[in-house]
């Protein structure tokens, strides 16, 4: 499809950005059978945690409290700050696709300095925040967009404060998966392949197939976060199963 010269707005809700550790409670793995031991602790917390907090199911099935589910959080990075993201639309697709199977955390970075290295060794409580939120996860999830061939200035501007100051990556080792969408023809790819360098930098196991690059159509994605197109859906659901897999063979 030819790459439209203006970029049409759209109505769709934007995901809401949890803050950090809202829905997960820890980064380890949960698996749940039956209520004897440590099951019947976790029916406890389930139980208090319904009552204080008046969670949803929905919101326990993210945290992993529900018996029978083996879920890992993922430190979800979308590189667009801005209001109508179609990258932010594919997050909440991807959210919905991994339903079950993996807790989605968003990383804020919006409203993080630009980065100095004068102050790498006294960041700012927003700085903290994110390395900590990423450090706890068990993965990684990154969707850029492309500006002007690359990933956007917001992202990469996140991605050093992450990694920063030397040696205190909060990237090292975890697994990670890239996907971007654009509504031009090659949809991302330049800023992908960018990317995937930056992590490996920071040994970050990146899925390697499929790569994924989303030809953003108006419609693609609903208001609610179905991907309506059913060739697409399949394909989304594929890269979450592979990041699935990945995710469970890396994280302890
Ligand atoms: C500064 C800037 C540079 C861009 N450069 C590219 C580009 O190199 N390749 C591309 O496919 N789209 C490019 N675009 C268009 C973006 O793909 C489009 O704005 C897309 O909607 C951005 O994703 P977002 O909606 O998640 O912010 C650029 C847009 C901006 C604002």
């Amino acid at each position: 499809m030819p790459q439209k010269s203006r970029e049409p707005r759209s109505s769709a809700p934007v995901p809401k950005y949890p803050s950090a550790g809202s829905l997960a409670v820890s980064s380890r793995p949960r698996l749940f059978i039956g209520f004897r031991g440590e099951g019947q602790q976790r029916a406890a917390e389930i139980a208090s945690r319904l009552a204080a907090r008046q969670m949803s199911g929905r919101a326990l099935s993210a945290a992993g409290l529900v018996k029978g589910c083996h879920m890992h959080k993922v430190a979800v990075i979308v590189g667009s700050i801005r209001k109508d993201s179609i990258n932010k639309k594919l997050a909440g697709a991807l959210a919905k696709l991994a339903e079950g199977k993996l807790a989605f955390d968003y990383v804020k970075i919006d409203d993080l300095p630009l980065f100095n290295q004068d102050n790498e060794t006294s960041p700012t409580p927003e700085v903290t925040r994110n390395k900590a939120q990423i450090a706890a996860a068990d993965g990684l999830l990154f969707l850029t967009p492309e500006h002007n061939r690359s990933i956007p200035a917001a992202m990469k501007n996140a991605i050093d404060w992450a990694t920063r100051p030397h040696g205190t990556s909060a990237f090292r080792g975890k697994p990670g998966a890239i996907i971007g969408a654009s509504r031009g023809g090659i949809a991302t790819a330049i800023a992908q392949s960018h990317l995937r360098v930056i992590l490996a930098g920071h040994l970050v196991a990146t899925l390697g197939t499929p790569e994924a690059h989303v030809q953003f159509k108006d419609g693609l994605i609903d208001d609610s976060g179905n991907v309506t197109d059913e060739t697409t859906k399949k394909f989304l659901q594929g890269f979450v199963d592979n990041f699935v897999k990945l995710v469970a063979a890396i994280a302890r």
